[in-house]
C-alpha cells in the first residue's frame, strides 16, 4: 500500500507525526474558525517512542505518517500525556496495532484513560521529576495538573530541549505550516488567545504558578512543541510571555458590550451605552450575540477591564443567547471587570436582575446602577444609558 500522508522532521530525532483538522468548527463549544491539529510526535531513540495520539478519526493519517518514517510495529514506547479524546482517541486502536512494550501516562492519567476506555491495559506511572532512559534520549516528566485536565503533563526531551506541552501553549489552527515562525504573528496572537480564553482562562492561577516554577526544572528549553496548532522553535519565550500577560489579567482601556435584542429596544440601549464609554477615551467591543459566537466574546474580555451586559426580558428570564454567554463567560471566570447591566421589558423585566446576579457571581464590579427600558426607550432612558457607559469608563479608569 502506497502512503498519502507523511511524517515531518523537525529535530535531529523527532518527527511530527499528527493529523491536521481542516474542517473543525466546534471544539466543545467553541468556535475553531481555523481548524485544528493533532500534534503527536515520534522520538527515535533505542526505544522508539510516540508522544501522545490523535481524535480517532485520524487514526489512519497518523499511522500513514508513523509508517513513512519506520515500521510501526517499531514502536517501543507510547507516552499518554493527556487522556482528552482529542488525544487519546486513537490511543486503543494505536496500542492494538503498535502493540508496545509499555504505555506511560500519569496517575491521573491512568484513572481518566481507564475510565474512558474500560480497559485492562497495564500503563506505567509517572510523576513530576520522573526520568526515562530511551537510549540516546532522556526524557523527564512533569504534571501539569489542570493544563487542561487533572490528568495534564508534559514530557521533556533533554538533550534536544523539546517541550511537549500537550494542551499548553496551544491553539486551534490548522495550517500548511508546522512551525510559528512561518506564520503572521498577527493570526499568532489571535489564535493563542482565543485559544488561553476558551480553555485556560479560569485556570490562570495555576498557569502562574506553572510559569514560575518552570525555571526551577532547568530546561534547556529549545522548542516548545504543543499537541494544537504551530511549533515554536524560535524564541519559545514569547509564547511563555503571552500567557504570562493573560494570566495576569491586567485590565486595558476596553469594554465589552454585550446583548441580544427582541424588537430593536435593547440595542438601541446598547448603543447609547457604547457611546457613554466611548467619550470617555475608552475602546468599545459592542457584541450583538445574534451575530456574535460565544467563544469570541470571551476572546474580547480576555483584555478588557469592563463587561457590560444588556438583556430583554422574554418569559421572565434572560434572552436565551445572552444566558447561554453569561453562563459561558462565568465559567471561565475573568478577574478584575467593572461592568453594568441594562435591558427592556413589556411587563415584568427580571433580565436585568438575572445580569445583576450573573456579574456578582463574577465578582465584576458594578460600576452604577442598572437602567430598565419599558418597551421602547424614549430619549431620557437613552440619555441614562449614555451615562451608564460614562460611568463604567470611569470606574475603569480608576483602576488603570
Ligand atoms: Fe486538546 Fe484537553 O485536549
Amino acid at each position: 500500500m502506497k502512503d498519502t500522508f507523511r511524517a515531518l522532521k523537525i529535530s535531529e530525532n523527532v518527527y511530527w507525526v499528527g493529523a491536521i483538522d481542516w474542517g473543525l468548527r466546534n471544539f466543545h463549544g467553541y468556535l475553531t474558525s481555523r481548524g485544528s491539529t493533532y500534534n503527536a510526535f515520534l522520538i527515535l531513540a533505542d526505544k522508539v517512542t510516540l508522544v501522545d495520539t490523535v481524535k480517532e478519526p485520524f487514526f489512519d493519517e497518523m499511522m500513514a505518517r508513523i509508517r513513512s518514517v519506520i515500521e510501526p510495529d517499531r514502536i517501543d514506547y507510547v507516552i499518554s500525556n493527556h487522556s482528552e479524546m482529542d488525544h487519546s482517541g486513537a490511543l486503543p486502536k494505536t496500542i492494538a496495532a503498535v502493540r508496545p512494550e509499555k504505555v506511560f501516562a500519569s496517575s491521573m492519567g491512568i484513572k481518566a484513560l481507564s475510565s474512558h476506555f474500560h480497559w485492562d491495559q497495564e500503563i506505567t506511572k509517572l510523576s513530576t521529576g520522573d526520568t526515562l532512559d530511551l537510549g540516546g534520549a532522556n526524557l523527564r516528566f512533569i504534571e501539569a495538573r489542570m493544563l487542561h485536565w487533572p490528568d495534564s503533563m508534559f514530557t521533556f526531551y533533554d538533550e534536544e530541549g523539546i517541550l511537549f506541552s500537550n494542551d499548553a501553549f496551544g491553539m486551534h489552527l490548522a495550517s500548511s505550516e508546522r512551525f510559528a515562525d512561518e506564520l503572521d504573528e498577527t493570526v499568532l496572537r489571535y489564535e493563542a488567545a482565543k485559544y488561553y480564553a476558551n480553555i485556560l482562562l479560569h485556570l490562570s492561577p495555576l498557569i502562574e504558578r506553572l510559569i514560575d516554577k518552570l525555571p526551577g526544572f532547568n530546561l534547556n528549553l529549545k522548542m516548545i512543541a504543543p499537541d494544537h496548532g504551530p511549533l515554536w522553535r524560535q524564541d519559545p519565550e514569547t509564547i511563555i510571555g503571552w500567557y504570562s500577560e493573560w494570566a495576569a489579567q491586567k485590565p486595558t482601556s476596553k469594554a465589552v458590550v454585550v446583548y441580544d435584542t427582541m424588537w430593536q429596544s435593547t440595542a438601541k440601549m446598547a448603543r447609547a451605552v457604547a457611546d457613554g464609554i466611548i467619550s470617555r477615551g475608552v475602546q468599545v467591543k459592542l457584541l450583538p450575540m445574534e451575530g456574535s459566537h460565544r467563544s469570541d466574546v470571551i476572546t474580547e474580555v480576555l483584555d478588557a477591564g469592563a463587561l457590560v451586559v444588556g438583556s430583554p426580558t422574554m418569559n421572565n428570564q434572560l434572552y436565551p443567547t445572552v444566558a447561554d454567554v453569561l453562563t459561558y463567560i462565568k465559567g471561565l471566570r475573568p478577574r478584575g471587570l467593572v461592568g453594568a447591566a441594562f435591558g427592556s421589558y413589556g411587563w415584568s423585566g427580571e433580565a436585568v436582575g438575572h445580569i445583576e446576579n450573573a456579574l456578582a457571581e463574577m465578582k465584576v464590579e458594578l460600576a452604577c446602577e442598572s437602567v430598565k427600558a419599558l418597551y421602547v426607550p424614549e430619549n431620557d432612558v437613552l440619555a441614562r444609558c449614555v451615562e451608564l457607559g460614562e460611568k463604567v469608563a470611569s470606574a475603569l479608569g480608576a483602576k488603570l
